[in-house]
């Protein structure tokens, strides 16, 4: 593991991203232990993103979505595939924007404070494994460049980590 901790700077979200998956590179290399690096992969974007309230992890396991590593407030366990935000975008395989959790049908509120979602697949092996979820006390919080930025981190975290232990 080589991480030395940096300011993080997203006035540019792109470039921000950029430095972001660089130092999410350093800091899961040589390590392949998925719940390590997925309580590092949550605290990193947690520290790194503003007007976050909710970074962590979902895994998929027995058929539906279990809590893993996150950061913020306690969260709900247990997630039904096809249920809520994070059980709609395992189902579907496709990362979902909600920029207000008060339109989407069946949205799960763990924390009456969130207002914008996204949650991004883990797909190892052709197969989704968990999600990445991020929530925000902003509505509209989530837009395109976060979503590019966030698949590339969950990509980072899925190449490092043995998933298959985890089941
Ligand atoms: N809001 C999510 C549940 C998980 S929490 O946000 C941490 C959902 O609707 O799936």
């Amino acid at each position: 593991m080589t991480y030395i901790s940096q300011l993080h700077d997203f006035t540019d979200k792109r470039a921000g991203y950029e430095q972001l998956a660089a130092q999410l590179h350093g800091l899961l290399a040589g390590e392949a232990d998925a719940i390590a690096n997925a309580a590092n992969t949550a605290a990193l974007i947690f520290d790194a993103l503003p007007e976050v309230s909710w970074a962590g992890f979902y895994f998929l396991r027995g058929g539906e979505l279990v809590v893993g590593p996150f950061q913020g407030k306690p969260a709900c366990v247990r997630i039904a595939l096809g249920r809520g935000v994070c059980g709609t975008a395992a189902a579907r395989r496709e990362t979902l924007i909600v920029p207000d959790v008060n339109d989407f049908p069946g949205h799960i509120a763990c924390d009456a404070v969130s207002r914008s979602e996204v949650v991004v697949p883990l797909i190892a092996a052709d197969r989704v494994v968990g999600v990445l979820d991020l929530d925000s006390a902003r509505r509209a919080r989530f837009d395109e460049v976060d979503a590019r930025g966030l698949e590339r981190l969950a990509e980072l975290y899925v190449q490092a980590s043995r998933l298959e232990l985890l089941r």
